[in-house]
């Protein structure tokens, strides 16, 4: 199925532009890639915060900016997701966030400041490869009906959730990071400032 995402961790070094991915089937619509550094790149390296417009983002949809020179994942979940991610807790080894990783606005079931939207740092708390986005529900590769989606790494196989929590029984000893956030707009994210708590 969908293995989109494979090459994030080659591209984030790359690209400063965004990409969408969706939920089921064909991938990427990748902008092309921008390898001169701008004034503006060179802040955004140095930890500016980045503005993510998600006015275009669908449900089930993925799109990636680069904050840090590391991806951050914004993931547009259905109710669906939502609902399933109450299921998984016994599945998980950490699903309260005893281990901190994320601030404070965003420790409860769906780490994020807004249910539908997960903002994630999209590298594997094990050794650092970027993990695949895997929304695609009851993948057989993944589980069959016990995968609700969410992010496999190919490096050793660790698992997550759609809220970046992480399955039991795999390499990677945490969850993933959520960066510090804050929506500007309905639809304008910036990643990197938080102003507190949004
Ligand atoms: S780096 Fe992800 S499982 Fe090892």
């Amino acid at each position: 199925m969908s293995t989109v995402g494979v090459d994030l961790g080659r591209r984030r070094f790359l690209t400063a532009t965004t990409s969408v991915v969706g939920a089921v089937g064909a991938g990427f619509a990748v902008a092309p890639f921008v390898i001169s550094m701008q004034p503006s790149a060179k802040a955004r390296a140095a930890g500016a915060p980045v503005e993510a417009d998600i006015g275009k983002l669908e449900v089930g949809q993925m799109m990636t900016i680069e904050w840090r020179g590391k991806p951050v994942w914004i993931v547009r979940r259905s109710d669906q997701n939502l609902s399933d991610l109450a299921t998984l807790e016994a599945a998980l080894l950490d699903p309260g966030s005893a281990v901190r990783m994320e601030p404070e606005y965003a420790k409860n079931q769906h780490r994020s400041l807004k249910p539908e939207y997960a903002v994630l740092v999209g590298i594997c708390t094990h050794l650092g490869c970027s993990p695949t986005f895997r929304p695609d529900i009851g993948a057989e590769d993944l589980g069959g009906a016990a995968w609700k989606g969410g992010f496999f790494c190919p490096c050793h196989g660790s698992r997550f959730d759609l809220a970046g929590r992480v399955y039991s029984g795999v390499p990677a000893p945490k969850n993933l990071e959520v960066p510090p956030y804050m929506f500007l707009s309905d639809t304008r994210l910036l990643v990197g400032e938080d102003k507190g708590a949004a």
